[in-house]
């Protein structure tokens, strides 16, 4: 007889249905119908017992970042197995950024190659249902003419050399062929790698789970392990729901490993949306939490954008292993981990690697790649909401603290068509500001705030400019670059909206400012003859 079906005992949750809530009103005959249905797939009474674990497929054949999708399954499904779990896969959505425009942040919640974290990070906050992360991981590095090169820094340097005619149109054909030698996400500190870093210390995953590579023997057990992590969080107490697990703490923590990473600007967008999720910890972080844990941070992972390596270095020396157990003294060890124990426990369980600074990217504190801060954000009245910049990633230091006159771009076609006319009228020590680009002016918020510099600076060896915008850029990209301006130019009451081509600009990351220097009734003027204009349009 199968006791679920008697009608005098109360009905247990299983087979995913939730104790108290039936889709018939009548809980025995939910239970009886969802089990018809299931066992269509063949499943048998023993295994519906099991504590089912729901894998998400994110491969698609367009997404090369989640190629290896296929293999992390079979390895995952390995682990619920083996630890008495019964695993159960389903697909959703990931789209890759080059093939989506005007960008794939328009499609966030639907998923993609480096948002693809953040997307199921915010579903399983709302859905508050215990979850795991296991990321594709890093691609490898390719060579050209004996020079390691990587998705996707090196696809900018080297666009920019073939810009200026340092390399030729064979050379740069050459290396279009090997930027991306393997499946993967890019293989240096962009917006894919930080997310997975911060994951590890949201400890979402263990902890060689953001640097293993994807086409590693590694990245296999990585996801092996996950499978059995995932039956046994299952089976821990209700604390271990991320709404209860992912405390405010946690989320300092997470801001730290993104300071100490000199991580990707995106993350700070996507950091906020994900405590937005957050019943509680929502509102108790705002962006001033990113400068005052900044100024406690070095930057100590050598990864380009901001240093020289790439992802698969930062696993030799131990990964987010490693470098968490130097952060020690700014985490919060008290921080609840998906296994129950705590972020310390935890660190207390497992030693960093051990071996001579000069074989390691991770460099000691007091002789960090950025002393700190490698991440800012700006206010002043060209940024009354805020605005973000990678200092650590600058090419021309001096720029950080810098006065110059704006040449203004109103919107990516503008910028298209002027930005390499010989007549246009700028030089090295003016600031490039481009309007219209913010999640309104144009939808998405595109990653077109890394503005080329103009060709006729870069062919006489300008390597970078200041250049401020509302939108995104690549987490691979470097330069003095000042991005997601708030208000966006957009917003009829911003004041990115009515900066004009001569205006004096003032950038100083150290005092955190960005200010253009005309008065507060030259602002308001601006800002009225705009709006009568808008209404005449
Ligand atoms: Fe997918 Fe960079 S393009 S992670
Ligand atoms: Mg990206």
């Amino acid at each position: 007889m199968n006791s679920d079906y008697d009608l005098d005992k109360p009905i247990e949750a299983k087979v995913g249905l939730r104790q108290g809530l039936t889709s018939y009103g009548d809980a025995h005959f939910s239970l009886f119908l969802r089990k018809v249905f299931i066992k269509a797939l063949g499943y048998s009474e023993k295994s519906l017992e099991k504590p089912i674990i729901g894998i998400v497929n994110t491969f698609s054949g367009f997404n090369p970042c989640h190629a290896n999708v296929p293999q992390l399954i079979e390895a995952v499904k390995r682990g619920v197995h083996l630890n008495g779990g019964l695993a159960v896969e389903f697909p959703t959505i990931s789209i890759h950024e080059s093939f989506s425009s005007p960008t794939s942040m328009y499609l966030r919640n639907l998923t993609r190659c480096d948002k693809t974290t953040v997307a199921q990070l915010m579903g399983g906050l709302s859905a508050n249902k215990p979850i795991l992360h296991l990321v594709t991981g890093p691609m490898m590095t390719g060579k050209f003419k004996g020079v390691r090169i990587g998705a996707c820094t090196d696809c900018r340097n080297n666009w920019a050399k073939f810009r200026v005619g340092e390399i030729d149109i064979e050379d740069i054909s050459a290396i279009n062929e090997d930027l991306a030698p393997t499946g993967g996400t890019c293989g240096v500190m962009g917006t894919a790698s930080t997310m997975a870093c911060v994951l590890v210390g949201l400890v979402l995953m263990p902890f060689a789970g953001a640097t293993a590579a994807a086409v590693s023997s590694a990245r296999l057990r990585v996801a092996e392990k996950t499978g059995g992590n995932a039956v046994k969080l299952c089976q821990q107490s209700e604390s271990l729901r991320p709404q209860t697990l992912l405390t405010r703490e946690a989320f300092l923590n997470a801001i730290t490993v993104l300071q100490a990473i000199g991580g990707s600007t995106n993350v700070v967008v996507h950091l906020m949306a994900i405590i937005g999720r957050h019943p509680s910890v929502s509102g108790t972080i705002t962006l001033e939490t990113f400068n005052e844990i900044g100024s406690k941070t070095p930057l100590l992972v050598d990864l380009k954008p901001s240093g020289s390596n790439y992802m698969t270095d930062f696993h030799d020396p131990g990964g987010m292993l490693s470098l968490l157990h130097k952060l020690k003294p700014l985490l919060h060890l008290d921080a609840l981990t998906t296994t129950g124990l705590t972020l310390g426990q935890e660190l207390a369980k497992a030693a960093p690697m051990s071996l001579p600074q000069e074989l390691s990217c991770i460099q000691p504190f007091d002789k960090p790649l950025y002393a700190k801060s490698s991440l800012v954000v700006l206010k002043g009245n060209l940024a009354l909401g805020g605005a973000v910049n990678k200092a650590s990633a600058s090419k021309r230091r001096e720029l950080l603290n810098h006065i110059g006159h704006a040449v203004i771009f109103k919107n990516s076609i503008d910028l298209t068509e002027r930005i390499d006319d010989p007549d246009l009228d700028v030089n090295p020590d003016d600031i490039l500001v481009l309007q219209n680009i913010g999640p309104v002016g144009n939808p998405g918020m595109p990653e077109a705030g890394i503005i080329p510099i103009p060709r006729k600076l870069s062919t006489k060896g300008v390597s970078d400019m200041i250049r401020i915008s509302d939108g995104r850029m690549s987490g691979t990209a470097g330069g003095t670059i000042v991005l997601h301006v708030s208000p966006e130019a957009a917003n009829p009451s911003s004041v990115l909206g009515i900066v004009q081509s001569g205006d004096t600009i003032s950038l100083d990351v150290e005092a955190r400012t960005l200010n253009v220097d005309i008065t507060e009734e030259e602002i308001l003027r601006r800002q009225e003859d705009r709006k009568e204009a808008m209404t005449k349009e």
